[in-house]
């Protein structure tokens, strides 16, 4: 079954709270994602596989840990998801971006793919699938469907704010697929937006409307 993490650290929850505040303008919101992508980029790769390898210091012979295990995809989901790839790349410069276009149907609420173009060895690599938001959970779900059909078998999930009903839904869908989240909200208002959540992640981040 899919783990859920909410990272409780200091600073994520204090960068998500002035994220969240109406009062904050585009700059600020866009340069605050891009830190916080990067402290969770930091938490979420907590577990990455290490081998020791020798090496020679100014002084002695070393025996020290490299990382070991699989190459990074990050995967945003647009055009919010967008926002947080640059703070994760900070951490993992070598990472192949591959993006998944949705956008969510404001009538049905139902997501509509627009666009796909993924790294060839997607097999190969461990993948983020990053949105700001996840919310029904039904652009997570359908992005990670469509990625596993594309060829992804190593999957997580990362988002800033998610509301119970989507994370439920996206463990339900994808049970292989482990959700780090900065911030639990409370639950989905009338029109699919979560609450008390930050508003319209793609518009906050754009300067759109
Ligand atoms: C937002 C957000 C997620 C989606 C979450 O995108 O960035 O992708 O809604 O909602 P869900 O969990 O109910 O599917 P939106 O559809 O507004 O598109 P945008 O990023 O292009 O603005
Ligand atoms: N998409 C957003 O950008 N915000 C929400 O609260 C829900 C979906």
């Amino acid at each position: 079954m899919a783990k859920v993490y909410v990272f409780d650290h200091p600073l994520i929850q204090h960068k998500l709270a002035f994220i969240r505040d109406v009062q904050t303008g585009t700059k600020e919101f866009r340069e605050l994602v891009d830190e916080v992508a990067t402290l969770m980029a930091f938490e979420i790769t907590r577990d990455m596989p290490l081998k020791e390898v020798e090496i020679e210091t100014p002084v002695s012979k070393a025996k020290v840990k490299v990382l070991s295990g699989k190459k990074l995809g990050i995967i945003p989901i647009l055009r919010a998801g967008i926002g947080m790839v640059d703070g994760i790349l900070n951490l993992i410069p070598a990472a192949k971006v591959g993006h998944v276009g949705l956008y969510r149907d404001p009538e049905t609420l139902k997501p509509v793919e627009y666009y796909v173009k993924l790294p060839s060895d997607l097999a190969e690599r461990e993948c983020i699938v990053v949105d700001p938001m996840l919310a029904t959970g039904g652009s997570a779900i359908e992005a990670i469907t469509s990625i596993k059909k594309r060829g992804a078998v190593n999957i997580k999930f990362m988002c800033l704010i998610a509301a119970p009903e989507g994370v439920e839904l996206l463990k339900e869908a994808h049970p292989d697929v482990d959700i780090y989240i900065a911030g639990l909200d409370e639950k989905l208002n009338d029109h699919g937006y979560i609450v008390p959540g930050l508003g319209d992640a793609g518009d906050r981040l754009f300067g759109t409307k």
